[in-house]
């Protein structure tokens, strides 16, 4: 697959307007994307987990317009017009016409809520960037009915790409690859993949508990992060490492390994958060209760054995990430003694979930 097999010739039927509804979930890193190349091609490959709950519903309505000469939209977040949103999805249009040139033919209305709570610190990106381009998917599969559900996932993941990389990684489940490697067969820069060899049964209903441990408005963006990786010191050996990590993995998810798997995100972790530490400019997205809550994770799995690890987003909020089978105790050694740390003492229970669902109008 090329970016050129996603640029349609010409479209067989026509529609006037119309709605269309998606809820598309949240997903959280396990080897970490951090570094972009030209269009969004990540400068490494990374694997995630998909999330259950954490989700964005948008709807998408759609009404033919006479002129084309621009875009045509209004945005609305849990019923209240966003304008600036708009900004945002102006460059997602400009970066996606070429693959859906119908975009300036249709007045849309966009609206749009989350199932977390707004402003909790959790990126929404991954979540709206994927249920947009999937409402604009189904828009095109009227267009063109004859398209098979492989290739309207895999362009609703290269359209997501092209609004909020991760974002790619959010339409199907319940493990997703994008970047390529040579030790995942399919693997593309272009858009996610299904991880396509065994999973062992320990690594099914894999829990997530978000720690919402600061819910203000990240001082460093993401794409600001991403360019940052371009003079970095230490990009190659950081790249390269992710691709040993993803290597590192596949036994490790094949036999169920969860000390083996732990260690491996962990660093993740700590390696994105270190790359942010040594960039020119430097930043610090943890805060002093980010690290508490690792502390005491890591006393309570010395003390117990028990399997609970933690991975981190580009922010201070902590995912508590532990196997199903142990779910009870740890939950409540969360509430008694992570809980506090939290702002608000708020808290999400997620689990691995299997990706993004239209929603009948
Ligand atoms: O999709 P972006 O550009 O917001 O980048 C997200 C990067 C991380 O969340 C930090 C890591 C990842 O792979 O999701």
């Amino acid at each position: 697959m090329t970016a050129q097999d996603f640029i349609p010739k010409t479209y067989k039927s026509t529609i006037k307007n119309g709605k269309v509804t998606w809820e598309s979930p949240s997903n959280i890193a396990l080897v970490k994307y951090w570094g972009k190349k030209e269009n969004q091609i990540p400068a490494n490959p990374s694997i995630s987990f998909t999330l259950n709950h954490c989700k964005t519903i948008t709807e998408l309505s759609y009404t033919k317009r006479e002129t084309s000469n621009s875009f045509s939209f209004e945005v609305f977040l849990e019923g209240k017009k966003k304008d600036d949103f708009k900004p945002k999805i102006e460059i997602f249009f400009e970066r996606v016409i070429v693959y859906m040139p119908f975009l300036k033919d249709f007045h849309f209305k966009i609206e749009t809520s989350n199932t977390f709570p707004h402003s909790s610190g959790i990126a929404s990106s991954a979540s709206g960037m994927s249920a947009l381009a999937l409402c604009l998917m189904s828009i095109e599969k009227q267009l063109k009915p004859e398209m098979t559900d492989e290739y309207f996932n895999q362009k609703a993941s290269f359209l997501a790409r092209l609004g909020s990389g991760s974002a790619c990684r959010s339409i199907e489940g319940d493990l997703i690859v994008w970047g390529e490697s040579h030790a995942i067969s399919g693997s593309s820069n272009l858009f996610g993949t299904k991880y396509p060899y065994q999973v062992h049964e320990n690594f099914k209903e894999y829990q997530d508990t978000i720690l919402l441990v600061d819910k203000g408005q990240k001082q460093v963006s993401s794409t600001v992060g991403h360019n940052l990786m371009h003079e970095h010191p230490y990009a190659e050996n950081r790249f390269q490492q992710a691709h040993d990590n993803l290597e590192k993995l596949k036994p490790i998810l094949e036999s169920g390994d969860l000390n083996k798997f732990i260690a491996l995100i962990e660093s993740e972790a700590l390696t994105l958060h270190a790359m942010m530490l040594t960039s020119m400019p430097y930043f610090i997205l943890m805060k002093p209760n980010t690290l508490e809550i690792i502390n005491k994770i890591w006393q309570f799995r010395e003390d117990t054995g028990l399997h609970v690890g933690f991975t981190l987003d580009a922010g201070a909020n902590v995912h508590v990430l532990y196997p199903k089978k142990e779910a009870k105790v740890i939950l409540d050694f969360i509430k008694n003694e992570l809980v506090a740390y939290c702002q608000n003492e708020q808290y999400i229970c997620d689990q691995i979930g299997f990706g993004a669902k239209i929603i009948n109008n």
